[in-house]
């Protein structure tokens, strides 16, 4: 395959639905070779197949982020099969309970939500950085929000919080690696359509309807493939000069 990422090793996680598949279809299209973590071994492979079948390079590492050895092993599997690492988008995520007020919320959900959203971006920081800095640079890209920018309107204050994190955490990381030529964004996505979004649109429309509607001045939920656009833009030579910023694709919702 022949396109702007030719010769890279991309590394998304999360990369078995939603947003994290949509960004590794582009990336193996774009030419990268893929490093497809998550859990569902079934669709991962499937996933690395389809990618194969176009002609590109995938491999799957079935990881659970929230692991600490799944994690390190993650990066050692992409070392030991490509030799390097270029760009990793730190993807995987949960909404956790939503609807509730603050102080409704359960330990065991806040525990769950800053393990996913946030604590896993940093655990994968931890590994990502001396391989992207050994293959001379190069970009991370860490999906927040736009509850990484403003309070929840969801009822999911945890979520809003991990979240508020991973912006603090890519500016810190972008501060420090700038000199080496370690690039480090967050991606900040509206409503988008995956499996996060779309079994509430079917279970509750008129409320999620209303919300959108509400919120989004383009009064429309983003397909995976808009804001997996964003991250493969914000790993590319394009953005070159962009770094440690929280990029908005999100309709236009926090703009208000
Ligand atoms: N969909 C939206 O409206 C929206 C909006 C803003 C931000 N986001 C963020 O975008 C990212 C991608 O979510 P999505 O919208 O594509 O939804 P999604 O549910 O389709 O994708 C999230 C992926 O992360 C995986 N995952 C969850 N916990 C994991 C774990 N412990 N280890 C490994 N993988 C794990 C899930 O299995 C899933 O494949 C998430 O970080 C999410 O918070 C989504």
């Amino acid at each position: 395959m022949e396109g702007k990422f030719n010769s890279k090793v991309a590394l998304v996680t999360g990369a078995t639905s939603g947003i994290g598949k949509a960004a590794a279809i582009q990336f193996a299209r774009a030419g990268a070779r893929l490093v497809l973590a998550a859990r569902r071994e079934d669709l991962g492979t499937a996933l690395a197949r389809q990618i194969e079948a176009e002609g590109g390079q995938a491999l799957f590492v079935q990881t659970d982020v929230t692991d600490p050895a799944a994690v390190a092993h993650m990066v050692e599997a992409t070392l030991q099969r490509f030799g390097r690492l270029d760009c990793a988008l730190n993807n995987a995520g949960i909404g956790g309970e939503v609807m509730k007020p603050t102080a409704e919320h359960t330990l065991e959900n806040w525990n769950a939500v800053i393990a996913t959203n946030l604590t896993s971006v940093w655990l994968s920081m931890k590994h990502e950085i001396p391989a992207l800095l050994a293959a001379g640079g190069g970009a991370i890209v860490n999906t927040a929000s736009t509850y990484g920018l403003i309070g929840s309107t969801a009822g999911h204050a945890p979520y809003a919080a991990a979240k508020h994190g991973v912006i603090g955490l890519t500016k810190s990381a972008a501060i420090e690696y700038a000199k080496a030529g370690l690039r480090v964004n967050a991606l900040c996505p509206g409503w988008t359509h995956s499996e996060m979004v779309d079994p509430a649109l079917e279970a509750m429309p008129d409320m999620m309807n209303a919300m959108i509607a509400q919120d989004v001045p383009m009064a429309r939920v983003a397909d995976a493939a808009e804001i997996a656009r964003a991250a493969l833009w914000l790993c590319s030579e394009e953005a070159s000069y962009v770094t440690g910023t929280a990029l908005v694709a999100d309709g236009g919702w926090v703009a208000r």
